[in-house]
């Protein structure tokens, strides 16, 4: 088409006119990937860091870690002691909480026994790493308010026995729409409290804190290890791309790659993935997705462009050195059920019945390998967190899982009956919980003693 039969065009549609999109690649930011924490302690198993816990903006409430969110990348390897000294720059007290990490009870980061961190306080957390795996740190104080406002980071610890991939990409995930109001005064169920991407509800997607869609440009011929985390406060994430593959779940390896169509990823969950990066890019697409039914039918939402520059052969996977090893047997009997029930309608969430704090606490010791029962009730998914240990799934609705998996966050579908086999090796007062954190805040939190 000439110019002239162009402007001809423009005419002929007249003032409805719009200029013409820009061109993909221009609305599309690239993806930046979080910084890392600076490691304090030159010796070559100790990893000592510095975060401070500060508020960047008002209204809207926003709050991070040295300045940054998501915050800094802590990296470490297996074996090695992690020091994290915070120092509370908010006007409210604080914690640290390492989700998914066998810490000691007293390093645990949280604080419905003892005191959290007041502001302009200091603390510091130490303690050895003992798994591999892509993990993350949050408040537990004020979870809620704290999280949605910008405070949360990976942790990520390499199993130095591992090859290492050609490049890596970290996603931190969050879902921009779900502030409170600053004052935090509204009282439960109040219709101005914001719904937190319950049903179809949209919520505007982060990745590593800028919307999405961001593009990310490799080059033909690499194997690229890719870290996911959702740190959403509410919003499920059902993923998808061409050639999905994953590898590592919330705890590490998985026994052997998988490559489901789809991956979903609730609030607080991890997973690793493998890109073998070919002659073509591809789109990483958010189907949607409601807490109230899970998939939902709507367009895909495009959240990550990979680019791939130097078209080359696709290579082949990185040689990770997987466990392998099935399911283990589910046994007849239960030692410990959970009950989840609530509704949205009375803003009312427990656990067998109980609202966090006035809560029964269930003991079992050290090295035992009790069954739990999680029983969900309620017209919502949960998913289920406990602290300071893993578990291995046992069955779904009476059916094994299609692979071994451990984890320490495990969606719970409406009505549905998952049973894990807790590995409890640490003593404390470990809670275990929602990780919707609206319900953890409503009530939906329990404790579980682990004898010496
Ligand atoms: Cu991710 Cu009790 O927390
Ligand atoms: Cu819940």
């Amino acid at each position: 088409m000439s110019r002239w039969t162009w402007t001809l065009g423009l005419l002929a549609a007249g003032c409805t006119t719009r200029p013409a999109a820009p061109p993909v690649e221009a609305r599309v930011a690239p993806l930046a990937l979080p910084a890392p924490a600076p490691d304090l302690d030159p010796a070559p198993d100790a990893v000592r860091v510095r975060l401070t816990a500060e508020r960047t903006s008002e209204a809207p409430l926003r709050y991070a870690y040295n300045g940054q969110r998501p915050g800094p990348v802590i990296r470490a390897k297996v074996g090695d002691r992690l020091t994290v000294e915070l120092t509370n720059g908010l006007a409210a007290p604080t914690t640290i909480h390492w989700h998914g990490v066998q810490v000691p009870w007293a390093m645990d980061g949280v604080s419905w026994m003892g005191a959290p961190v007041p502001a302009g306080g200091q603390f510091s957390y130490e303690f050895n790493l003992l798994h591999p795996g892509t993990f993350w740190y949050h408040p537990h104080f004020d979870t809620e308010k704290q999280v949605d406002a910008g405070l949360y980071g990976l942790l990520i610890v390499d199993d130095p026995a591992e090859p290492a991939a050609d490049d890596e990409v970290l996603l931190v995930f969050d879902a921009d729409d779900e502030h409170r109001p600053a004052t935090d005064d509204l009282p439960d169920g109040d219709p101005g409290r914001p719904a937190h991407g319950h049903g179809g509800r949209a919520a505007r997607w982060t990745v590593n804190g800028e919307a999405g869609p961001v593009q990310w440009t490799g080059r033909g011929g690499q194997r690229v290890r890719v870290r996911m985390l959702n740190a959403s406060n509410t919003g499920y994430l059902a993923l998808t791309w061409p050639g999905l593959r994953q590898i590592a779940g919330d705890q590490g390896l998985l026994p052997a790659p998988q490559t489901p169509d789809v991956v979903v990823l609730a609030p607080g969950d991890r997973a690793e993935f493998e890109w073998l990066l070919g002659r073509e890019g591809f789109t990483l697409d958010r189907l949607p997705w409601s807490l109230n039914g899970g998939r939902t039918y709507a367009e895909a939402e495009p959240l990550v462009d990979v680019v791939v520059e130097a078209p080359a052969d696709a290579p082949a996977p990185l040689a990770l050195p997987y466990p392998g090893g099935a399911p283990s047997a589910d046994p007849p009997y239960s030692d410990l059920i959970y009950t989840f029930s609530g509704s949205d309608r009375t803003g009312v969430w427990l656990i067998n019945g109980e609202r966090f704090p006035d809560v029964t606490i269930d003991s079992v010791a050290v090295g035992q390998r009790p069954v739990l029962e999680i029983r969900n009730v309620s017209a919502s998914h949960h998913p289920f967190h406990i602290h300071g240990m893993r578990f291995e799934i046992l069955s779904i609705d009476g059916a094994p899982p299609p692979y071994r998996r451990v984890e320490d966050t495990i969606d719970v579908g409406i009505r549905q009956r998952v049973r894990v086999q807790l590995w409890p090796d640490e003593p404390g007062d470990w809670m275990a919980h929602c990780h919707l954190l609206p319900h953890a805040d409503d009530g939906m939190m329990t404790v579980l003693r682990v004898r010496p």
